[in-house]
């Protein structure tokens, strides 16, 4: 049976209106051919990000999440909002805690979250090297939770259904078509029994050989089976470098094709320190606004791989902005997502190739264990979020500025108003209860994509990126991976 509390029905009958000092609306976001764009205005969606997982991307625990506690919350989009960002990732949730003042303090701050559907714990995700042992009914059921859990707000951007799944030879050999049976079958979920049709991704690590494939192996087909968006984590501009010197123009040139919206879903090297983060110009300029929309800095809080633009301290939970906190805040400042340069959409390919360079190119997926849930609906005790009155719009955390000086006005900004009357997002319809399912089944999710067909995105991988940057992107990849194999994909890399 699904979750309800008895103050969904309240908030939707009640006309209970709460309108903060902002006046606009968090609209939501919706993909036109290969941009995102505000579903009102029409305007094109530019990501201006960050990585938020205290803890690291591979840290979490069941029991709290970073959308769970209102107080760090407060403390965090505090921090968040005066770096400029509309967008958070995060890597992990516990889709039966509340959510509900964090994610309408986020709209508030105009802030929206893309989510990545897995968790490290056992079950809540997809083994990379033998996928088939972990993709099952149990496992579904938590991604769709998530899914769920996540649908009533307008500021969910997008789900995505892996990150770095795909990131050496064993894994390229046996996941490809796993990683896609995931994406279909939470594109299926999501069309029957979610009320909007929230986009879902795959975000890649960035190894040259797959760059290309990859993206190309998860852009065709169906669009049943097709991602709706891809993300590259790319750490391959460190310190002072041009477009050229860091191989920009390559990476534009190698996704120039690409038809749906592509953005970075992690960048920021830190090879040279302190960063400050010269690639964020280029990445807001209109030779890279044609073919990316944004990205997202690795990552807000300082961990053991140092990439923080924040301390948080373990003892009192105090928050201190970092030197690549002022940093990026400047750069950020600098640049603008409005009047950025756009190009005209092509047909997404409806037809795979027969096979792919280097990877499993594979196009049968392995049959859904969880038919019965994408038809019928979740049985589980999921927290099914809305928004909420704000209660805490300033954190009882001490906060530092760079120069050590202690914040005194922590209030957050309510740049929008979000209007908790407003059940639209909300699917009101318990399906639990439904004699039969009236969406598709993923096994018949082979259906044919309205659009008709264009040429597949080929193009040959380009030249190496520096092997710096290549490595640094093994080690953050490392934080996901065992320690022997992190070795051996080095090892490759170095010997190839
Ligand atoms: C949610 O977005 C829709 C447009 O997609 C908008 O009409 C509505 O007002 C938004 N709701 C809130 C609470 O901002
Ligand atoms: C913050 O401090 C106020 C005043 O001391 C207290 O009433 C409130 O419960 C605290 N809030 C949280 C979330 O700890
Ligand atoms: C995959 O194997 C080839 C051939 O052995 C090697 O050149 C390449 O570096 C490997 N790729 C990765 C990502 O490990
Ligand atoms: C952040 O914490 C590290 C390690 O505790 C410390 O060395 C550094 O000075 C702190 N930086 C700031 C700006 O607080
Ligand atoms: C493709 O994947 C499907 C589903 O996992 C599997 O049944 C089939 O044997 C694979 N085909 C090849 C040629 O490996
Ligand atoms: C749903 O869950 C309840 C409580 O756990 C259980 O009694 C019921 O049999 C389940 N229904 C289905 C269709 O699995
Ligand atoms: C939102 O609030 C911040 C912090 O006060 C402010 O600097 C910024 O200009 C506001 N943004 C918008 C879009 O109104
Ligand atoms: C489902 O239907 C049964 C029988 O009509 C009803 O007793 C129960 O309350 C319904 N459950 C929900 C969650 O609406
Ligand atoms: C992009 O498409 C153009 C025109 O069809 C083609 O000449 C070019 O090689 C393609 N580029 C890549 C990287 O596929």
């Amino acid at each position: 049976m699904r979750f309800f509390s008895t103050a969904t029905a309240l908030a939707a009958t009640a006309a209970t209106l709460f309108y903060a000092s902002g006046s606009a609306a968090i609209n939501t976001i919706e993909i036109s051919g290969r941009y995102f764009v505000d579903s009102v205005t029409g305007e094109p969606f530019f990501i201006k990000g960050v990585d938020y997982q205290p803890g690291g991307s591979s840290s979490f625990e069941s029991g709290a999440d970073p959308l769970s506690d209102a107080d760090v919350c407060a403390r965090d989009i505090y921090l968040l909002q005066n770096l400029g960002v509309n967008t958070v990732r995060i890597y992990s949730v516990d889709p039966t805690l509340n959510h509900d003042e964090c994610m309408t303090l986020l709209a508030s701050a105009g802030i929206y979250l893309i989510l990545d559907v897995n968790t490290p714990i056992y079950g809540q995700y997809l083994d990379r090297w033998q996928p088939w042992t972990t993709y099952t009914e149990a496992y579904l059921d938590h991604i769709f939770q998530v899914a769920e859990a996540f649908s009533g707000y307008n500021n969910t951007l997008a789900f995505f259904a892996g990150n770095e799944v795909i990131n050496d030879n064993t894994s390229a050999e046996a996941s490809p078509n796993y990683v896609k049976a995931v994406v279909r079958d939470l594109k299926a979920y999501i069309t029957n029994n979610i009320k909007r049709q929230i986009p879902v991704g795959y975000s890649a690590a960035d190894v040259l050989e797959f760059r290309v494939p990859l993206a190309a192996y998860f852009e065709c087909g169906p669009a049943g089976e097709a991602v709706d968006f891809y993300g590259v984590n790319s750490y391959q501009w460190c310190g002072d470098q041009t477009f050229k010197s860091a191989e920009y123009d390559v990476l534009v040139e190698d996704y120039t094709n690409y038809t749906i919206p592509l953005f970075l879903s992690e960048f920021g090297c830190n090879n040279v320190l302190p960063r400050t983060f010269q690639e964020v110009g280029a990445i807001f300029s209109n030779e890279f606004s044609v073919v990316f929309s944004g990205g997202l800095v690795y990552e807000y809080t300082q961990e053991s791989s140092n990439y923080g633009l924040v301390n948080i301290s373990s003892s009192d939970g105090s928050a201190q902005e970092r030197h690549d906190y002022v940093a990026l805040s400047t750069a950020y400042a600098s640049v603008t997502t409005t009047g950025l340069a756009t190009g005209s959409a092509t047909a997404r390919p409806t037809t795979c190739a027969t096979s792919y360079a280097y990877i499993n190119g594979n196009t049968t997926l392995p049959d859904t264990p969880a038919a019965t849930l994408i038809a019928d609906g979740l049985n589980s005790t999921y927290n099914r979020g809305k928004y909420v009155e704000i209660t805490v719009k300033s954190t009882n955390y001490t906060i530092y500025a760079y120069n050590g000086d202690e914040v005194t006005d922590k209030s957050v900004t309510e740049n929008y108003s979000i209007d908790i009357s407003d059940a639209s997002a909300i699917d009101q319809t318990d399906k639990s209860n439904s004699s039969a399912s009236t969406g598709d089944s993923p096994s018949s999710s082979s259906g044919s994509d309205t659009s008709s067909g264009g040429a597949t995105a080929t193009g040959s991988a380009s030249s190496a990126t520096s092997s710096s940057a290549a490595i640094a992107n093994l080690v953050r990849s490392s934080e996901k991976m065992g320690a022997t194999a992190v070795f051996a994909v080095i090892l490759g890399l170095v010997f190839a």
